[in-house]
């Protein structure tokens, strides 16, 4: 199982990063250690991620997020804390096994599509097997599939300033995939493209995940694109994991307020799911349908709920179905058979906040601006950061650990 555990991270810029690790074990305070010049830009993470799961890292500018990824693919030794992938404790390999472990089980996707200019699409997308040393004809064979996969079959003589920014990124995504590498990491990979596009590339990684089943760790400022993606989301707070949990754990039970005002502006409709709100489809049993005919079987109901579907629908697709018919909507199981019952005031009750959902946002100033402001500003923050932090894009990671 290609699985990947980090245990208590710490990583920690500036003076002695060792002792600042054991005050903030003894309850020393961040912003103490900040006023002496030192930065402790993670702080006791802890993450699992299994095979086939996307794990998504949310948090504002500055929360430690890039910084967490770097140590999880040894760009950064960890000031403290251990990862492992595959059975295999990253943080005690020598700097050479590293690069071989990096550049055959690990990918990395950023923001910035990092593609060279002089190269067609082709070499581009070859460009990962290049660096291993696998032989021409291998590694185009298996480009022109990794470029197939993300839908850029046709466009493998062309050259990147011929691609529009969505299809430059499809290219850093087949990059990505020809390695075969098992481990994906993705930074902000999809927050320079247009919301269209960014949604097209969303629903395409979750289609190519259904079948390649890699382990990824996909980072976002943004908890719409967390919630589409992630299996497991954790939220970022100062160089610290505030909750990790599903979309649904995250938008029904916060951890804190700071989670809470984070979800506040979130489209509930899309994230909660028939699952998280039906009732027990035994209820149904005994009631009549409107054509007048008793319903006295699971399969009664089955026939005559206006929808049938999965646990897994969003409550979003429900309500059309919920309009037309007062017998409920019917939650089947992979096997057909009925589980559970969508009833029209469980339906509406999901839409308010006070179902065992977060306390109604506390009023903010008119100065202060909604969350998502603050994260479309983290954003372009981020984007100037990461166009100056070289190490970024540099598809070879030619940084030395440490770095
Ligand atoms: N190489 C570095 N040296 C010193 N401080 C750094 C370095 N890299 C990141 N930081 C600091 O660590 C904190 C977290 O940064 P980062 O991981 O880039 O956050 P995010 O990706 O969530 O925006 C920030 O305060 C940042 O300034
Ligand atoms: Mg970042």
């Amino acid at each position: 199982m290609s699985r990947l555990q980090a245990e208590h991270l710490y990583m920690v810029f500036g003076r002695r990063p060792k002792d600042a690790v054991r005050r903030l074990q003894e309850g020393a305070d961040r912003d103490e250690l900040r006023a002496e010049g030192t930065t402790a830009a993670v702080i006791d993470a802890s993450i699992e991620v299994d095979e086939g799961q996307i794990f998504v890292v949310m948090g504002l500018s500055g929360s430690g997020k890039s910084t967490l990824l770097r140590t999880l693919n040894g760009l950064l030794e960890p000031t403290a804390g251990t990862v492992r992938f595959d059975g295999e404790d990253l943080t005690s390999l020598s700097a050479k096994d590293l690069r071989k472990v990096r550049s055959e089980k690990i990918s990395m996707v950023f923001q910035h599509f990092a593609l060279f200019p002089h190269r067609s699409v082709l070499e581009n997308a070859a460009y990962g097997l290049e660096v291993q040393g696998v032989p021409r004809a291998e590694r185009e064979k298996r480009a022109y599939e990794a470029l197939e996969l993300t839908g850029l079959k046709g466009w493998e003589k062309s050259w990147p300033d011929e691609l529009s920014g969505g299809m430059q990124q499809r290219v850093g995504l087949a990059r990505a995939l020809a390695t075969d590498a098992d481990l994906l990491l993705m930074d902000e990979s999809f927050s320079a493209l247009d919301p269209l596009i960014r949604r097209d590339m969303q629903d395409q990684l979750l289609e190519l995940q259904k079948t390649l089943k890699k382990t990824i760790v996909f980072i976002t400022h943004d908890l719409n694109e967390a919630m589409r993606l992630g299996d497991k989301i954790a939220v970022m707070r100062d160089g610290r994991i505030v909750q990790i949990g599903s979309a649904e754990d995250i938008l029904v039970r916060p951890a804190n307020d700071y989670v809470a005002s984070f979800t506040q502006d979130v489209d509930r409709t899309r994230v909660l799911t028939a699952g998280a709100i039906m009732t027990c489809a035994d209820e149904v049993l005994g009631t009549t349908a409107p054509d007048g005919k008793k319903i006295a079987t699971l399969d009664d109901f089955l026939a005559a709920a206006p929808a049938v579907v999965g646990e897994d629908t969003p409550i979003v697709d429900l309500f059309t179905p919920c309009s037309v018919s007062t017998v409920p909507v019917a939650v089947a199981d992979k096997a057909g058979k009925a589980v559970g019952a969508v009833r029209a005031d469980r339906l509406l009750a999901a839409l308010g906040e006070d179902d065992g959902g977060p306390a109604a946002p506390a009023p903010r100033p008119a100065t202060d601006p909604a969350p998502a402001d603050r994260l479309t500003k983290a954003a372009a923050a981020d984007a100037k950061k990461d166009a100056e932090a070289p190490e970024d894009n540099d598809p070879e990671g030619k940084v030395s650990a440490g770095a």
